[in-house]
């Protein structure tokens, strides 16, 4: 039996990879997406990246028990559009980045076009929470994490932990 995955956290390399894309949706990507829907539900996220369970590859998934209209879903090879209404500002944090939170501005719109476990395309609109859970998951496949979008006020507020993050990964 496999070794249970642990989140991966800042500063590992493959959270600043660009993740590739998923060429099947095979058995191998289906035991992933398990695993990451456990490791999401035990750290009590909305939504977790593979590149966060150590794959560089274009999967995420979401749980949202609040927003109608958005359980637990999986998203292959996203692509996000259609990105409107004024910039809100939304205190984020990041499973990969414990302890750590910025206000994060992103638009309150967006529409999301991806395949499903079974390798179905479907599309997506939020003008809700759901919108920014999917900006923030789809960062993490371009290496985007929030430290890079928070403002430099935020930054220097958690420039501590920032670095203690950084000094575990020494060792
Ligand atoms: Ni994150």
């Amino acid at each position: 039996m496999n070794r249970p995955r642990d989140i991966v956290l800042y500063p590992h390399p493959v959270l600043r990879q660009r993740a590739k894309p998923v060429a099947s949706v095979d058995a191998s990507i289906r035991g992933l997406v398990e695993e990451m829907f456990d490791l999401m539900r035990a750290e009590e996220g909305a939504g977790i990246a593979a590149p966060q369970v150590g794959e560089a590859l274009r999967i995420f998934v979401t749980e949202e028990r609040e927003e109608e209209g958005h359980p637990a879903r999986v998203y292959i090879n996203p692509v996000l559009s259609g990105f409107d209404g004024q910039l809100e500002e939304y205190d984020e944090g990041c499973l990969s980045l414990p302890g750590i939170r910025g206000n994060i501005r992103r638009p309150p719109k967006a529409v999301i076009e991806a395949i499903d476990l079974e390798g179905k395309p479907f599309r997506l609109e939020s003008d809700q929470f759901m919108a920014r859970v999917w900006q923030h998951e789809f960062d993490h496949l371009e290496g985007t994490l929030i430290l890079d979008r928070m403002t430099v006020l935020d930054r220097l507020r958690v420039r501590r932990l920032v670095k203690d993050l950084e000094a575990d990964a020494r060792g």
